[in-house]
């Protein structure tokens, strides 16, 4: 570490940083030790393009059985008949998946990026809405929630070939049934990317996509406290719809196209250190404890949400079913934006993102919302008895934002309260 003090000096100033603060954002998580090791390991040196057991490198016995026990404990982990583990993201996972279901133009229909979808269902500034023709849905203006009749509405007007649900900022659970009666209503495949609450889904406590969707993409990074990286699932596998076939004239299954879309579609070879990774976090997300972290992630979000509406912030959509909640914050305060919350927050080391909100007016860069998540905070030990006192410590931040004085204390105080709870001590 020595011969590299510039990178390694870093390194342990962002040890500090994660330390010292309160994280709140809601994609983010702290590993486990075990699973840094892991992707610090010797596995980063093999090139192993293919899949297990068709492999176009030699010496690929051991890290076959790496990816084999990952793919093996990501299927048993939610009860799916297929998984490829390669992806190197949530975005790869999602490119993969377009690339094996769509041609370039084909209609795509997604939850609008404005109302807490993700730049890979459709966004223009993506590959997802450059190379296919996108349309959306998003939240009634009045609940803030997904009306299941409009998205039926609007898929019937646009006739998409993929449907895409899942979120990046919606609190609310998906009802993946009625979206599978619209996706064969319309003839369309239905994608759920759950990179979210991927964790909460796996242990049970929320709406299960895997029986209904034709296919699940996740990051493993979120809820699921894993490596960076993401993943392709299939409850069931099928032949392809279009009738393609392999060189001996069988129809390919949809597994093979997928596997295909990933490596050579998308990727080179796969990152075996981070599958190491993966498959020990799906270990450690197999086991009791997990179920009992996921409880408690849904119990701090819902505790932290009802503290912030007691401080008059409002909760779009007035509450939250998962790790996280979008704050609008223009009941506060004509003036409060979205970034002067980040940047007054981060200057007392609380880590939240600005976000905007359904129907928003201002830029992206401003926006007048934040999203707070419970993930990370329920993985250093916080419970929902602690979740007034981090609203307060917000609250008192964004009320005094010009006073770098009751900053200061705010830092102190976040300081003082995240020493009790150790990290990579
Ligand atoms: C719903 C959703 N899909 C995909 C992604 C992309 O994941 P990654 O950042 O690993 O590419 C995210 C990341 O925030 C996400 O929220």
């Amino acid at each position: 570490m020595q011969r590299d003090t510039q990178i390694f000096d870093l390194i342990q100033l962002e040890l500090e940083r994660q330390q010292h603060g309160i994280e709140l954002i809601a994609s983010e998580n702290f590993v486990s030790p075990q699973v840094m090791e892991a992707m610090g390991s010797v596995l980063t040196n093999k090139y192993a393009e293919g899949l297990p057991g068709k492999r176009y490198y030699g010496g690929c016995e051991v890290v076959d059985q790496v990816e084999q026990l990952a793919i093996d404990r990501l299927k048993q982990l939610f009860g799916c008949a297929w998984a490829n583990v390669q992806p190197h993201s949530g975005a790869q996972a999602n490119a993969a998946v377009m690339l094996g279901v769509l041609k370039p133009g084909d209609k795509i229909l997604g939850f609008d990026l404005s109302h807490g979808g993700h730049l890979t269902h459709g966004s223009a500034v993506n590959f997802s809405g450059k190379l296919y023709t996108p349309s959306f849905y998003g939240v009634s203006k009045e609940t803030g929630l997904i009306d299941w009749e409009n998205v039926a509405d609007i898929a019937r007007k646009e006739q998409p070939k993929l449907i895409i649900c899942g979120a990046s900022s919606y609190s609310r659970d998906w009802n993946y049934v009625r979206l599978r009666e619209i996706a064969d209503e319309v003839g369309a495949l239905l994608l759920a990317d759950i990179s979210h609450p991927s964790g909460l889904i796996a242990k049970g406590f929320l709406n299960n996509p895997i029986p209904h969707c034709h296919i699940v993409t996740s990051t493993t990074h979120k809820t699921l406290r894993g490596p960076r990286g993401g993943v392709i699932m299939m409850g069931s596998d099928f032949p392809n719809p279009w009738g393609l076939t392999t060189p001996k004239g069988e129809i390919k299954m949809m597994s093979a196209i997928l596997d295909g879309a990933v490596f050579p579609g998308t990727q080179g070879g796969p990152l075996e250190h981070v599958i190491a990774a993966k498959a020990v976090a799906f270990g450690e997300a197999l086991t009791p404890e997990f179920a009992d972290y996921c409880k408690q992630v849904m119990s701090n979000a819902q505790a932290l949400a009802a503290a912030m509406v007691s401080k008059g912030y409002s909760v779009i959509s007035g509450g939250t079913e998962n790790h996280m909640m979008l704050i609008d914050l223009r009941t506060k305060s004509d003036t409060l934006t979205g970034k002067i919350a980040e940047d007054t927050l981060v200057k007392c080391h609380i880590t939240i993102n600005k976000n905007a909100v359904p129907f928003e007016t201002r830029s992206p860069f401003v926006t007048s919302g934040i999203r707070l998540g419970t993930p990370a905070i329920t993985t250093r030990g916080l419970k929902a008895e602690h979740m007034p006192l981090v609203a307060e410590l917000i609250d008192t931040a964004l009320t005094h934002h010009q006073d770098p004085t009751v900053l200061d204390q705010v830092k102190t105080r976040v300081m003082e309260l995240m020493k009790g709870f150790p990290l990579y001590a």
